[in-house]
C-alpha cells in the first residue's frame, strides 16, 4: 500500500514541486496551503493532488487539518514541513510584527506540523520528517535576521528529532535550498537578485524540481540511515 505524505505549503513554489515528485514516486499526497484558494484549486486541477487549507502557525488548526488528512488518506508517514514566508527588512527597520510573523510561520509552524504526526510515527515504527531550511539559515542574509533565525532553527530541530526518533524507525532531515526560481525569490528587487545570482557559482537560480528530488530521496526507504542530516542544494553557493 502506498504511503501517505503531507507537504505544507504544498500547492505553490518548491512545495508544489515536492508534492508532484512524491506523487510520481507513488505516495498518496496531501498538499496543505494557507490562503491562496485560486492557486490551490489550479494545482489540484493540474495534478489531481488534494489540497487542505489551514494556517501552520496555528496549533489547533494544524491538529484539526492533519486529522482530516488522516481520515481521508490514512496515517501520515512522510511529513514535509515546507511552508514559509519572508518579511525582509534591515534589522534597524525590522518591526516586532515582522519578527513574530516569520517565527510563527516558519519555526513554530514546524512544531505544529510535526508534533501531531509524531506519536503515530513512533507507534508504527516508521516515519520521515523533512524540513525545508535554507542556505540563509546556514550563512545568514542581509535583511533576514528573522528568516535566518528560523532556518537555522530548522537544523537544530531535525538534529534533535533525529536522536529521539532513530530507534523508532523515524528519520528527520533538513534540505537547505539555495536561491530557487520561485515567487519568493522573484519578489526580491531585480538589482539585488542579479547581485545574488552573481554569487552563485552555478550562475543560475535552482529549479524547484531540484529540491523536490532531494526530498523524494530522503523520504525513501533507501535513506533509513541518513538521520539528522542536511542536504544543501545551492549551486555551490558556499560560505566561509
Ligand atoms: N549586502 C549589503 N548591503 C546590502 C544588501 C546586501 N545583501 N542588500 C541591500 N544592501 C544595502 C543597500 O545597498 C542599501 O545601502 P545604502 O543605504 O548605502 O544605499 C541598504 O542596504 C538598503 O537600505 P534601504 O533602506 O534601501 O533598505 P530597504 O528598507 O528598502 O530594504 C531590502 C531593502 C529589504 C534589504 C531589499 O534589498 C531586499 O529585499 N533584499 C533581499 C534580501 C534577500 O536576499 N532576501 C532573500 C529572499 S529569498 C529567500 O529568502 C529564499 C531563500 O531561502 C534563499
Amino acid at each position: 500500500m502506498s504511503r501517505v505524505a503531507l507537504v505544507t505549503g504544498g500547492s505553490r513554489g518548491i512545495g508544489a514541486a515536492i508534492s508532484a515528485a512524491l506523487k510520481n514516486a507513488g505516495y498518496k499526497v496531501a498538499a496543505n496551503y494557507a490562503g491562496n484558494d485560486e492557486a490551490a484549486a489550479a494545482f489540484t486541477k493540474e495534478t489531481g493532488i488534494p489540497t487542505y487549507k489551514w494556517n501552520v502557525a496555528d496549533y489547533e488548526a494544524s491538529k484539526a487539518g492533519i486529522a482530516k488528512v488522516e481520515a481521508d488518506l490514512g496515517p501520515i508517514e512522510v511529513v514535509v514541513a515546507n511552508a514559509g514566508i519572508t518579511r525582509d527588512a534591515p534589522f534597524h527597520k525590522m518591526s516586532p510584527e515582522q519578527w513574530q510573523q516569520v517565527i510563527d510561520t516558519n519555526l513554530t509552524g514546524v512544531f505544529n506540523t510535526v508534533h501531531p504526526v509524531w506519536p503515530g510515527m513512533r507507534e508504527r515504527k516508521f516515519g520521515r520528517v523533512i524540513v525545508i531550511s535554507s542556505v540563509n539559515g546556514q550563512k545568514g542574509q542581509f535583511a533576514q535576521v528573522n528568516y535566518a533565525a528560523t532556518k537555522a532553527g530548522d537544523i537544530g530541530i531535525v538534529r534533535s528529532l533525529a536522536q529521539e526518533g532513530a530507534r523508532a524507525g523515524i528519520t528527520a532531515n533538513a534540505v537547505c535550498p539555495g536561491y530557487i526560481a520561485t515567487e519568493m525569490v522573484m519578489a526580491v528587487p531585480e538589482k539585488v537578485r542579479e547581485s545574488i545570482i552573481a554569487q552563485i557559482p552555478a550562475g543560475r537560480l535552482g529549479e524547484p524540481e531540484e529540491i523536490a528530488r532531494c526530498v523524494a530521496f530522503l523520504a525513501s526507504d533507501d535513506a533509513q540511515f541518513i538521520n539528522g542530516s542536511t542536504i544543501s542544494a545551492n549551486g555551490a553557493q558556499f560560505f566561509g
